[in-house]
């Protein structure tokens, strides 16, 4: 069983693609057996991109909390699964073993049960990165509840859209959360967003902070008292491989951000898969993933993967920052993590804050290094591969979306090659191409294209819940036969895929994604906004920083205080993450003829090159550039 396991060398990982191409059911057969099923599967893979569906692993049953869980009690019963390291270093770290996770979330299961949830409800949970989100989580797959976590920096408003989305029937919270040295009041957010939620007739709250905010009666019940009228045995029901496990919302080149559907048997088994082999993760592994459950980085590679891996890893409440930028450093050290995952951002960030704060850390324990959510600049590469892993640990430069379900193209750490700012190669059985502006492939290395994904893998989106026409039209029809990525990618002479970015109207901004559309709705909810556009542009800390130029009833006479003034609307419309870095107050847009917005003109402007604007003549007012320009900040 080559494959079950892990893949130790470059050459079973020749053999390993050269099998996963040649019968693609036969390898992911062999992968799949890797985990329980109640019910054998009768048919590894079906499918068509055009019209799109898939189904792997038809007829067979199982359920991933199960997977997470019972299969660990015998072996691994007393073996810690959550080490939580809270938010103030001074606070006491707790570690939660196999078999007290696996009864928790049995209780908390039957709490779900109690509220009337059932298999197939929709429940969305908003909360601290604290192991009653990771409970909550679990507790939900194991009744079949589709979980809809939403990240718990977004505002009422993008709750609101969310849950109504899902038609989510209970939501899960806290009374609020830490966050470096703010308290953001949780239980109040959600208040708010359910004044506009008429689905939702529960909402169970986790006293995390003792703040004892207001319930509303018939409505609100704490997950603390509810506890005390279950018992801790409730079985794992059998899910079939294609029902739905959980929804996450992402953002797309649209206003409107998509619900990201996935399902029971192939994410399981692509996470499992993925996780083992790209962190090469063994036994006595401390992993830390730094991120939040809230966005799919958590889902996979915090809690499913580790999890079904059966090893121990950290949680953290905090931020890289607090009390101080040692403060990953000294997570590493107290915590003897191996294996660390976090994102470019953090590093830039962290880089910034100087060289002393890391030096002061041993960080002896680490084996292998990860890097997610966007490109990874050469420098950020080097002082993470010189400074954190001392020149000893491999650096994993992951490349995935929300829309994957887990990481497509990566080295596998120290097995496969891996290259500053490359992802690397493809894992094996994952197909991607290089596709033209018509749509065809483009062989051979030293290439640059679109990126493309020519056959199924397991953990592919499914649908986009409650429009399978927009999954249709999102990522299949652009080029026929083809899962397109929304992203560029170059080739390079050895056939290692470098990540350019996105080819679409989506930013990246701290490893987060966002529509330019979605933040144009946003701005222009202000009143005295009329018209916006916003364009994404090198950020040293960010990656990208969100530029937008905003056209208002008139020019204003206070600049700074209309500019606080939009960025609390972008604040109220979608949350603290998506606030602009600049806003440039501008009497009008470059528009074509025809209405459209020249945003490769803004891009430049906002990019600082004004030498390329380009050709301007077709526009409706061309001296509108020169304004702009002259007001570029
Ligand atoms: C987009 C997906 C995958 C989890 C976090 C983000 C960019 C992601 C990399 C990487 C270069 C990357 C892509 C992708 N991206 N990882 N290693 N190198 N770019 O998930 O929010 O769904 O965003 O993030 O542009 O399309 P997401």
């Amino acid at each position: 069983m080559l494959y079950k396991n892990r893949i130790r060398s470059q050459a079973e990982y020749e053999a390993a693609r050269l099998a996963s191409i040649e019968n693609p059911e036969a390898f992911w057969a062999e992968v799949a057996s890797n985990l329980h099923w109640q019910k054998p599967w009768d048919k590894v893979l079906d499918w068509s991109f055009d019209p799109y569906e898939v189904k792997w692993f038809s007829g067979g049953k199982l359920n991933i909390s199960e997977n997470c869980l019972d299969r660990h009690l015998a072996d691994r019963g007393d073996k810690t699964a959550i080490i939580f390291e809270p938010n103030d270093p001074k606070d006491l770290a707790r570690r939660i073993t196999y078999r007290e996770l696996y009864f928790e979330v049995c209780k908390f299961a039957n709490v779900l049960k109690r509220n009337g949830v059932r298999k197939g409800d929709r429940v969305c949970l908003y909360m601290p990165m604290i192991p009653a989100l990771a409970v909550a989580t679990l507790a939900c797959a194991r009744i079949g509840a589709i979980h809809s976590v939403v990240f718990a920096g977004f505002s009422a408003n993008s709750m609101a859209d969310r849950i109504n989305d899902a038609a989510c029937s209970v939501v899960i919270t806290a009374d609020g959360m830490s966050r470096g040295p703010k308290q953001i009041p949780l239980k109040r957010v959600v208040d708010e967003a359910l004044d506009n939620c008429s689905t939702v007739n529960r909402v169970i709250v986790y006293n995390h902070l003792n703040w004892m905010p207001e319930m509303v009666s018939g409505r609100d019940v704490w997950w603390h008292e509810e506890l005390q009228h279950v018992d801790s045995e409730c079985p794992a029901e059998p899910m079939d491989a294609e029902d739905m496990l959980f929804i996450l919302y992402t953002s797309g080149s649209t206003g409107k951000p998509k619900g990201v559907v996935h399902t029971c048997g192939g994410y399981a088994t692509y996470v499992d898969y993925s996780f083992r082999n790209v962190f090469q993760i063994e036994e006595n592994d401390i992993y830390w993933c730094t991120a939040d459950i809230g966005w799919i980085t958590g889902h996979s590679y915090l809690l499913y993967g580790p999890l079904m891996s059966g090893i121990s890893s950290v949680m953290f409440e905090g931020i890289p920052t607090y009390p101080d930028p040692g403060r990953f450093w000294s997570v590493i050290d107290k915590h003897g993590v191996t294996v660390f995952y976090t994102a470019p951002t953090a590093i830039r960030s962290l880089m910034a804050a100087g060289i002393d704060h890391v030096l002061a850390f041993n960080l002896h324990s680490l084996r292998v290094l990860g890097s997610v959510g966007e490109p990874i600049n050469e420098e950020a590469w080097h002082w993470y591969y010189l400074h954190v892993g001392k020149e000893r640990c491999p650096v994993v430069d992951t490349w995935w979306q929300t829309e994957t379900g887990g990481i497509m193209i990566s080295a596998m750490a120290g097995v496969t090659a891996s290259k500053p700012a490359h992802a690397g190669q493809p894992l094996p059985g994952i197909q991607p191409v290089l596709l033209n502006q018509e749509g065809q492939e483009i062989e051979g290395n030293d290439q640059e294209g679109y990126l493309a994904v020519k056959f199924p893998w397991p953990s592919m989106i499914r649908t986009t819940y409650g429009d399978h026409e927009r999954c249709y039209q999102t990522y299949f029809s652009a080029y026929k036969n083809y899962y397109f990525t929304g992203d560029g990618a170059r080739r390079d002479e050895n056939g290692l895929y470098r990540i350019i970015g996105r080819v679409d109207d989506v930013i990246n901004v701290s490893g987060h994604r966002f529509g330019t559309a979605e933040i144009e709705n946003a701005i222009n909810q202000n009143k005295h906004v009329i018209e916006s556009a916003v364009v994404g542009y090198p950020h040293d800390i960010k990656g990208q920083g969100i530029y937008a130029f905003v056209i208002c009833d008139k020019m204003p006479d206070n600049a700074t205080q209309l500019r606080e003034d939009i960025y609390e609307t972008v604040s109220s419309e979608i949350g603290r993450i998506a606030k602009p870095d600049k806003i440039q107050f501008v009497t009008g847009l470059p528009k074509t003829r025809s209405g459209k917005i020249m945003r490769r003109i803004l891009r430049k402007v906002a990019e600082n090159e004004l030498g390329s604007l380009g050709d301007t003549s077709t526009l409706l007012d061309p001296l509108i550039v020169d304004e702009i320009v002259a007001g570029k900040l």
